[in-house]
């Protein structure tokens, strides 16, 4: 079946692809943009990302590993300030001279 009409995309060449990743390197994390790229092509306008997506997470091997889990949360720290020093902005330094 074709997912991807813009670039004649079959469900079997996203999962040939997603098998051929994982084999490759089992830690990495698999996205539509690496298909695209594993199979020489790129998104045009982008209609078939639904079904793209549930072609790909349909695989087995599909999978985040996981040690690669959870890593957002163990990263948040909950500020928004990007790591940014305190009082970082001219605005907030006072007077300049
Ligand atoms: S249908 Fe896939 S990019 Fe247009």
């Amino acid at each position: 079946m074709i997912v991807c009409q813009c670039q004649s995309i079959s469900d079997h060449d996203i999962r040939a692809a997603v098998a051929w990743m994982r084999a490759a390197d089992a830690r990495t994390i698999i996205t539509p943009g690496k298909i695209y790229h594993a199979l020489g092509k790129r998104a045009d306008c982008g209609g078939c990302m639904p079904l793209f997506l549930d072609t790909m997470r349909a695989h087995d091997s599909f999978e985040v590993p996981m040690n690669l889990r959870g890593l957002r949360r163990a990263t948040d720290t909950g500020t928004s300030d990007e790591g940014r020093q305190e009082g970082y902005r001219v605005s907030e330094r006072g007077a300049a001279v």
